[in-house]
């Protein structure tokens, strides 16, 4: 049964693709007196509840900031623990993604994942190709700037573009994301008010919402609560609000 606040939300307006910045895992913990792990894996259940809210609520592509290319210098342990949580995670939901017509997808440095972890998730990937109602992208050994950097080397040496021609829509091909489409809404959990390299490029005109929840409390509530707050808004791209109001009525 839909609940009173999922009523309100405008199945007509709903972002296409929202990106999440899952954080605040070890602060949960901290405030529990627990280990920063206990937090990573107390938020593995809110991957799982906002990704089966995602596609009860009819969002086309959700996009989670799980691993950057700077957390590898975290301690190794929880490093580790981060890997071994996500291999847990793609080994258990494979066959409840493709029940629910999920497809994996996944962006970063991919190749410096460790083996194990690169061989599951390319497996996933594979396994889940042909799903078509929601596209979950996993961001994974990802920055922002890596991810131009790489877009700048492979229009350089495969692109066959001259530098006269290079522009938005065809550099675009070159990122990590070049299937999907423009994010509409970007959360970020536990009140940080920074992008920590994630996106830099895609979030040109996306809508921010931060909340305070942090990410192990986040649940499908919280994820219509933001969705509410995007569809009050009024995204003007550059242009007056006189001329967004006129190419709503044309
Ligand atoms: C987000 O939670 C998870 C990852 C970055 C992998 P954090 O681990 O960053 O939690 P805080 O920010 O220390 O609370
Ligand atoms: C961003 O969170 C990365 C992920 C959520 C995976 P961080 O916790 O690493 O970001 P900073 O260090 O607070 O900027
Ligand atoms: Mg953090």
């Amino acid at each position: 049964m839909k609940g009173k606040l999922e009523s309100l939300v405008d199945k007509n307006n709903l972002p296409a693709h929202i990106v999440i910045i899952m954080d605040g895992n070890g602060r949960w913990a901290k405030k529990k007196n627990l280990g920063r792990i206990s937090g990573h894996r107390e938020g593995m259940k809110s991957v799982r509840a906002v990704v089966k809210g995602a596609k009860e609520l009819g969002v086309r592509h959700i996009t989670l900031y799980a691993f950057s290319a700077q957390n590898w210098k975290r301690p190794k342990v929880e490093v580790d623990a981060l890997m071994e949580l996500l291999k847990h995670y793609l080994v258990n939901e494979s066959d409840k993604l493709i029940e629910n017509g999920i497809s994996l997808n996944a962006i970063g440095r991919l190749w410096e994942l460790p083996k194990n972890v690169y061989e599951v998730l390319t497996e996933t990937i594979d396994r889940t190709k042909s799903c078509n109602e929601l596209t979950l992208t996993l961001a994974l050994s990802y920055g922002g700037r890596e991810e131009i950097i790489d877009g700048i080397k492979e229009i350089i040496s495969k692109g066959n573009i001259a530098p006269e021609d290079i522009n938005q829509h065809n550099f675009s091909q070159f990122l990590y994301t070049n299937d999907l489409p423009e994010p509409d809404l970007l959360i970020r959990t536990s009140g940080e008010m920074r992008l920590s390299n994630f996106m830099l490029w895609q979030l040109a005109y996306t809508e921010i919402y931060v909340t305070k929840t942090l990410w192990p409390n986040f649940r499908k509530q919280h994820l219509i609560k933001a969705i509410l707050n995007y569809q009050k808004r009024e995204r003007r791209f550059g242009l007056t609000g006189e001329q967004v109001k006129k190419r709503d009525v044309i």
